[in-house]
């Protein structure tokens, strides 16, 4: 069993949970996941190291289905069943000269810890950010930090610069050399904004988001097409050359169960009031 050593809420429907997961917390590097299970009968999913201190993990989380709402729900002192990882390649560090790391969404979570080991390899970090409003901006504070600079953007403008991450990129393409880029967030987000870079031609690597099982290269469920090749996002990503990924079909893909996700969130909600009107 894997203790919840904190657990809050930092936004609308997000959350940050630290986990005492002592394997996963001494062997992670930047860049990758952990499977979690939240009890015997919980569907595995798939969560970003976004942290490390000591023997725990944090993982940074939206609720949007019925695992991560039932994770959310969850409270310090809780346990979770099982914890797997850390899994996946780790981000590609190295001496690149000026790097940018973008963050859009929950896809923040992911950002700082990639953004200070490039930095402790000797890079020139710039950092953009960018939620759909104020309130949903993540860990600002420690980008700020991670990073040499940082710029903030909001899609409705309640934040630093009213537009999108991609806007940035560009600007800044058009401006300085940058060496490499890494993006991470919603499909459509990292297809647009790798576009932008694509155009310039400089590499940059995406973290993928398919659906994954086992999270060991055994099921399937994760492949994606990069080069015209299939490859597993588990064990041969999460991060790929973004300007060789199909994006389309990860997003195709991404669907697939839709509607027996809808039916299993709303059976949870019938349990849960099930369960409240019992307990009243
Ligand atoms: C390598 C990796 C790292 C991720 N890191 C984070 C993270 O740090 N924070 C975060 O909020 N989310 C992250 N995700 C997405 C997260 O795994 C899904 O939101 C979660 O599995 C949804 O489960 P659910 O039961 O709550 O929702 P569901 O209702 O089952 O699904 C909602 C949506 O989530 C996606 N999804 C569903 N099941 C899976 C699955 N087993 N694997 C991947 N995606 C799935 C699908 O696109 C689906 O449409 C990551 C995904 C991957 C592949
Ligand atoms: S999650 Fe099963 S092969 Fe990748």
């Amino acid at each position: 069993m894997y203790r919840i050593e904190k657990a809050a809420k930092t936004a609308e429907n997000i959350f940050e949970f630290w986990i005492h997961a002592p394997h996963v917390a001494r062997n992670a590097r930047a860049g990758q996941f952990l499977v979690l299970r939240i009890d015997e009968h919980g569907e595995r999913i798939p969560l970003t190291v976004s942290g490390v201190d000591g023997d725990a993990v944090r993982v940074v989380f939206m609720a949007v289905g019925k695992t991560t709402t039932q994770l959310a729900r969850m409270a310090a002192g809780d346990a979770i069943r099982d914890v797997a990882g850390p899994l996946g390649k780790p981000t590609d560090v190295k001496d690149w000269g000026t790097c940018v790391v973008i963050g859009g969404g929950v896809g923040i979570a992911c950002t700082p810890i990639i953004a200070r080991e490039l930095k402790a390899a000797g890079n020139t970090v710039i950092g953009i950010i960018g939620a759909r409003n104020a309130g949903l901006l993540l860990l600002e504070d420690e980008m700020r930090e991670a990073c040499d600079e940082l710029v903030v953007c909001t899609d409705d403008g309640s934040k630093g610069y009213h537009g999108f991450p991609a806007d940035i990129l560009k600007k800044l393409l058009a401006e300085r050399t940058i060496d490499a880029i890494w993006i991470i967030g919603p499909a459509i987000m990292m297809k647009i904004t790798s576009g932008v870079s694509k155009s310039f031609g400089v590499k940059t690597f995406v973290s993928l988001n398919p659906i994954m099982v086992d999270g060991t290269g055994m099921c399937g469920s994760c492949r994606v097409t990069v080069g015209g090749e299939t490859r597993f996002a588990c064990v041969d990503g999460p991060e790929f050359d973004a300007h060789e990924v199909d994006f389309d079909e990860l997003m195709q893909r991404q669907r697939i169960y839709v509607d027996q996700e809808r039916a299993s969130l709303e059976r949870f909600h019938e349990h849960e009031c099930r369960c409240g009107r019992e307990d009243a």
